[in-house]
């Protein structure tokens, strides 16, 4: 067996660590549509900010400069725009991966995304801690409105 077989073994043994653990965490969102929930199995923001962005953005949303630069989102005046965090999950930006649902028949296990409820979720939290005090929530209508025919699943 070649070495990436091995580091794909390697992340499939990782994988199944996980995601019982992610589906423990499902309950937080008590009546919220199950679709909703996605591979997470939580529309809470601050999980979802827990599990997926604070790897690179880090906790309180420091960021981090160093080997890569992971930007900071307290004090990112760049936030002020929702539409631009939706458009940033949606599509990725450089070296930040997309979170959009598509199928890679060529992979045997999904790709890391987020719903549209999810992804309106994170960012009302993200704007709201760390110091961000932006007021004007998004809805995932307005998330699923920003959808890139490209990146539509
Ligand atoms: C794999 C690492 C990684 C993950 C995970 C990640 N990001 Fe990013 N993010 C980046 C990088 C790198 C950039 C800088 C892109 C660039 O060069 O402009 C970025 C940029 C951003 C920006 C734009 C900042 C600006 O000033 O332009 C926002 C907003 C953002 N990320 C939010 C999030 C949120 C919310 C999540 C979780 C759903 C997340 N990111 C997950 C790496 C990541």
């Amino acid at each position: 067996m070649n070495t990436s077989a091995l580091a794909r073994l390697a992340s499939i043994g990782m994988l199944c660590a996980v995601l019982p653990a992610l589906a423990a965490s499902a309950g937080t969102a008590a009546g919220a549509d199950p679709a909703d929930n996605g591979m997470l199995g939580t529309t809470d923001g601050m999980q979802i900010y827990t599990q997926i962005c604070q790897g690179c953005h880090m906790s309180e949303g420091r960021g981090a400069i160093g080997a890569g630069y992971y930007p900071a989102l307290a004090g990112n005046p760049n936030l002020a725009s929702s539409n631009y965090m939706a458009v940033t999950i949606l599509n990725g930006r450089r070296n930040m991966p997309s979170f959009v649902h598509v199928e890679h028949p060529e992979f045997f296990f999904p790709t890391t995304w987020l719903s549209d409820t999810q992804i309106a979720n994170v960012i009302n939290y993200v704007r709201s801690h760390f110091g961000n005090h932006y007021d004007n929530p998004i809805n995932p209508a307005e998330v699923a409105a920003l959808h890139t025919k490209e990146s539509k699943p």
